[in-house]
């Protein structure tokens, strides 16, 4: 792998999915360390004004438009993302497109060498075998952006010793509370506020319906290669301890932050270096106040058992769990079904399909497309 930094100069940076929650913090975070990193092409999804913004400010090399049009300086379509994600000026993509759009980047930029800063968890729940052989075929390496998975990493770098259990945090969500009667009729602005977190809208309904812990779950399981019985998770409302790492001798590491997806992102660009950043909240423990624990509501929140038995049955099964999870938030999004049938929608996808070998870009996205057409009948 190039390690530019000794050749002494910056590192050239994609950032796929800039408009969004993530695509915006790591911009921030480039902005304070333009002398480290060189920003050499930006990809939005279909939001041209706040693209042409970025693209005023920053003046990349290469900016793309992956579902909009383009022009003479805009190239346009999903390729765009390939084209930038392969770049020859690019070291790191971060990947910061929501959903299975962002999946065939990750791979091309494994391919071709690059540090993947990977935000696009859904990349790895649909394929982790395939995006672990194109790192060790092309010479990439993935680095998660998650905060969970950046943790983790966080608390293995410094031992020696693999970890026997990860412990995820989950911040339990807007209806941590919520008794299970209220929950069928909670409305997307409910939904939509969460209590720990600023993100995009399908992320933050995946931690309404706790499917995105079991995502995170599959993409700890990938990318750490450990068994689901060592994966564990603990509702943690504060978000401000991320993931706990527990060794051998039972000691127990965790990594610590006000909630904040800036120092993820900033760790994923420079690991395993670590960079001053002035533009970070320090941490301070006394106005962090307490930290409580306790376990996650699973009979009322079953998107998490289904997606976690996705994982473990393995195969294309993931994807079908990705898939009816992403059209069923879409619907949900869209009034078209109540938030209590989001995770009526997934059984009922997963109940249908049949899990194959995940052995190759077209079965994960052959299983990707029949769970839509199922999700589609059962939303019906
Ligand atoms: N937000 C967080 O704090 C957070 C934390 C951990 C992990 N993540 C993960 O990070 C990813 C992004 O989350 P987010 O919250 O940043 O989402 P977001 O705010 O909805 O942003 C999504 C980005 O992807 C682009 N996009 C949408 N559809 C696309 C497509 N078909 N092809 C190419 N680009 C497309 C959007 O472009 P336009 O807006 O221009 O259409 C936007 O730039 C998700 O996988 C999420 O699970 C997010």
């Amino acid at each position: 792998m190039i390690d530019p930094a000794a050749a002494g100069r910056r590192r050239g940076v994609a950032v796929l999915g800039s408009t969004g929650s993530i695509g915006v913090s790591a911009l921030r975070v480039l902005d304070r360390h333009r002398d480290e990193f060189d920003l050499v092409a930006l990809v939005a999804g279909s939001n041209r004004d706040a693209l042409d913004e970025q693209v005023a400010r920053w003046s990349p090399r290469f900016a793309g438009l992956a579902c909009g049009r383009g022009d003479a300086t805009i190239a346009s379509g999903p390729e765009s993302l390939i084209d930038a994600a392969t770049h020859p000026d690019v070291d790191i993509v971060v990947n910061a497109v929501v959903g299975a759009a962002g999946l065939d980047a990750t791979l091309a930029a494994l391919h071709a060498g690059k540090r993947v800063a990977l935000a696009n968890k859904e990349s790895l729940v649909m394929a982790g075998d395939l995006v672990a052989a194109a790192a060790q075929g092309g010479g990439g390496e993935l680095i998660p952006i998650d905060s969970e998975h950046s943790a983790v990493l966080q608390c293995l770098v410094t031992q020696g010793t693999p970890p026997t259990r990860l412990i995820l945090t989950a911040s339990g969500g807007p209806f941590r509370t919520w008794p299970d009667h209220r929950l069928d009729a909670a409305t997307v602005a409910e939904a939509l506020n969460h209590p720990t977190w600023s993100m995009g809208e399908k992320v933050t309904v995946d931690s309404a319906t706790l499917a995105n812990k079991a995502l995170e779950v599959i993409e700890a399981h990938f990318l750490f290669r450990l068994g689901y019985d060592a994966i564990d998770v603990v509702v943690h409302p504060q978000s401000l301890v991320h993931a706990l790492v527990e060794f051998p001798d039972g000691s127990v590491l965790a990594q610590m932050g006000f909630p904040s997806m800036e120092g993820p992102i900033l760790y994923a660009l420079t690991h395993p270096v670590r960079l001053p950043d002035s533009g970070m909240r320090r941490f301070d423990p006394v106005a962090a106040g307490s930290l409580t624990f306790e376990s996650m509501r699973r009979d009322s929140f079953p998107a998490f058992d289904l997606g976690v038995a996705a994982g473990r049955a393995g195969g294309t099964a993931p994807a079908a769990f990705n898939a009816a999870n992403e059209a069923a938030v879409t619907a949900f999004l869209q009034a078209r079904i109540p938030f209590g049938r989001i995770s009526a929608v997934i059984d009922q996808v997963l109940s249908r399909h049949r899990a194959t070998a995940a052995d190759s870009v077209a079965a994960v996205r052959a299983a990707d497309s029949e769970a839509r057409r199922f999700a589609v009948e059962a939303i019906a």
